[in-house]
């Protein structure tokens, strides 16, 4: 197994024994979150953000920093050359020289694939379009370890836009190479895309359903996501799925003492504010497994462990 040098392109690029391999190493961070250490001095970190972010790149910022590392980048392309119309493919070509790891953000599908193929350092996708964001399911699956305490055995809901939504598309998939049982909970018009339901359904059972309502007593977590607005081709698609499903406290009636619920954030009003008070809110936790889990990769891309 090795991870020296490597792109974080697409969870596909990884299996089962990497990403355990990942999380294991996640775990060996967690002390290291808090005293702070030197692994990753003198080493730099660039993050070039076409699309708007807070957590992804605030957290990948704070775990080189935790590590002794440095970052540059920008988060408005407004404020690059991007503006003078210099192509992604200069752009990265430009920056590698400045830095040892790339993490990318673009509205494009394939950009950072297309990135990956200009660049001699690591490049790691931190969403591209649609289509993924690898490094959210890693902290996902973290996550659910920590507070589930486990991933082969759990009945997982990925619950809301299941077609525009990056962060379900990663997880579905990383999720197949476990022992669960999938629950896709969405709006007709926002069923999950069908190259990754024939994909996973090879591995595991997943059930594509609208009823919430019958899942929630089954399932051990629930993911939730929000309707990609940004993404809908057409306005008046979003207008017939906006609000078309909330969990609350009457939603959870009926849900498993210990169920879990998990959400890649930015929320709008998929979740009431009243379920943050509840045991099973998990979603601000898993924030913080965002930061283990980028130290571990940073520290894997760039040697630092093995
Ligand atoms: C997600 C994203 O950018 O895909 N945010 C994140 O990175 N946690 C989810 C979203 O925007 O809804």
């Amino acid at each position: 197994m090795r991870f020296k040098g490597r792109d974080v392109i697409s969870i596909k690029d990884f299996t089962r024994d990497e990403i355990d391999h990942i999380l294991k190493v996640a775990k060996e961070m967690e002390p290291l979150a808090e005293r702070g250490s030197e692994m990753l001095r003198g080493r730099i970190l660039a993050t070039l953000f076409f699309e708007p972010s807070t957590r992804t790149r605030l957290s990948f910022e704070t775990a080189m920093y935790k590590l002794g590392g440095t970052t540059i980048g920008f988060a408005e392309p407004e404020v690059s050359s991007v503006k003078k119309g210099e192509s992604l493919a200069d752009t990265v070509r430009v920056v590698e020289n400045y830095a040892d790891i790339i993490v990318l953000r673009h509205p494009l599908e394939g950009a950072a694939r297309f990135a990956a193929e200009y660049a001699e350092v690591p490049v790691i996708n931190a969403g591209s379009g649609a289509e993924e964001h690898p490094t959210q399911a890693l902290l996902d699956l973290y996550t659910m370890i920590r507070e589930a305490g486990r991933i082969d055995g759990l009945k997982v809901a990925l619950a809301g836009d299941l077609r525009f939504g990056r962060t379900v598309h990663s997880l579905a998939y990383a999720l197949s190479l476990y022992d669960v049982k999938l629950y896709l909970v969405s709006p007709s018009l926002l069923r999950m895309r069908r190259e990754i339901l024939e994909d996973i359904k090879g591995r595991i059972d997943a059930i594509e359903t609208e009823d919430m309502e019958k899942v929630i007593p089954e399932i051990d977590v629930l993911y939730v996501t929000r309707i990609q607005r940004e993404r809908f081709p057409d306005p008046a698609e979003y207008e017939k799925v906006r609000g078309s499903y909330r969990i609350d406290l009457e939603t959870l009636r009926n849900a498993k003492d210990n169920l879990i619920i998990l959400h890649p954030l930015p929320r709008t009003d998929e979740v009431s504010p009243e379920v943050d008070m509840t045991p099973y809110a998990k979603y601000f936790k898993q924030v913080r497994s965002g930061v283990i889990v980028r130290m571990a990769l940073l520290a894997l891309l760039l040697g630092a462990v093995e």
